[in-house]
């Protein structure tokens, strides 16, 4: 394991166990995060985002399970550990941050309890006073106005906004490693949306966290990303720098989502946006051949037959028979 990396996935398998048969939800991922680095999932809804944070955290809920695979976190093996031990993880080196702030935050405890909650349970070291003081801190610097009095109300006091401060606060609490974001702006309007982005990007710079950025949001992504891994129906299907996925998209997937954003065209911005066609695959299903070869531009026969293999391109990976070598894309097809 390189020494620069926080956490390495490897070949991920989580399914479900359903009557109808095994749901296939995540087939075989690998990524790392890179210490501070910024890492964003995207892809379109059910490809299986949430439940890679999920099997990270130890939290796949039945009838799912992780049935193959390494998630290393500086180079420990997460899936080795006990629930306790797991615990222990979640919300000291590991915390998330959920889409919905109002239900993530419980409604008759006052924000600054409900912040001071994981230091009581992962940093015993601390007095009351000194929980506090750091709970304080934390407002401060999610740059919620007057901390001392408002570490005293409760979460329908605030607005959606600094309720999602306060999630986040939470969750650096500890100074964990890594940081998760489900798509933590969804709920909110888009002025707020950039003032907790912008205080995403302040956080990251400041502490050093890794982020993982969990989006359907290419602006989201563009904006924090480092690196960028597309996920489609389970699998990774491009990895590559936040520049690469955007300068030059490899896979067709990762074409149409990017063809997908909403562009502005001669100060317009276009009310018709590019949809994908088709649907995406059963997973309870064997497919054969590429999973995206139905709704791909540029598939072939063989694309119907042969599962792609994962093939490395200029700063990253993509999984495309299109890319048997790096080839310029003018000699593709
Ligand atoms: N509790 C469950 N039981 C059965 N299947 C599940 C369960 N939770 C998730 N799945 C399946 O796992 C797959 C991945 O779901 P996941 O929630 O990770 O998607 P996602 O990419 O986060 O989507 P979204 O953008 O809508 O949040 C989906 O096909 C979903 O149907
Ligand atoms: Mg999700």
């Amino acid at each position: 394991m390189h020494e620069n990396t926080l956490l390495e996935v490897n070949n991920l398998r989580t399914h479900f166990f359903l009557e109808k048969g095994v749901l296939k939800a995540i087939d075989g991922i690998s990524f790392r995060v890179a210490k501070g680095e910024t890492l964003a999932l995207v892809g379109e809804s059910g490809c299986g985002k949430s439940l890679t944070a999920a099997s990270i955290m130890g939290l796949v809920p039945s009838p799912g399970k992780v049935v193959d695979g390494e998630i290393l976190l500086n180079g420990e093996d997460l899936l080795q550990k006990t629930q306790k031990e797991m615990r222990q993880v979640r919300g000291s080196r590991i915390t998330m941050i959920f889409q919905e702030p109002m239900t993530a935050l419980n409604p008759v405890f006052t924000i600054g309890w409900q912040i001071m909650e994981p230091l009581r349970y992962h940093r015993k070291d601390l007095t009351k006073a000194e929980a506090k003081e750091r709970a304080i801190e934390l407002l401060d610097l999610l740059r919620i106005p007057l901390p001392r009095q408002r570490f005293h109300e409760y979460p329908h006091q605030l607005s959606g906004g600094m309720r999602q401060r306060v999630l986040i606060a939470m969750a650096l609490a500890c100074d964990p490693d890594l940081l998760i974001c489900d798509e933590p702006t969804t709920a909110l309007d888009v002025t707020v949306q950039a003032q907790i982005l912008d205080l995403l990007l302040e956080i990251k710079e400041k502490l050093g966290t890794s982020i993982i950025m969990i989006t359907h949001d290419l602006g989201v992504v563009r904006e924090i990303a480092d690196r960028v891994a597309i996920m489609y129906a389970g699998k990774i299907v491009e990895e590559n720098s936040t520049h690469e996925v955007f300068n030059q998209p490899r896979h067709p997937y990762t074409e149409a989502l990017l063809n997908s954003v909403p562009r502005i065209v001669q100060g317009e911005r276009q009310e018709e946006l590019y949809q994908i066609p088709g649907m995406v695959p059963n997973l309870l299903k064997t497919h054969q051949g590429c999973l995206f070869a139905p709704r791909c531009d540029y598939a072939k026969e063989l694309c119907f037959g042969v599962t792609p293999e994962e093939h490395l391109v200029l700063g990253g990976l993509v999984a495309c028979r299109r890319y048997s070598e790096e080839v310029d894309l003018r000699e593709l097809n």
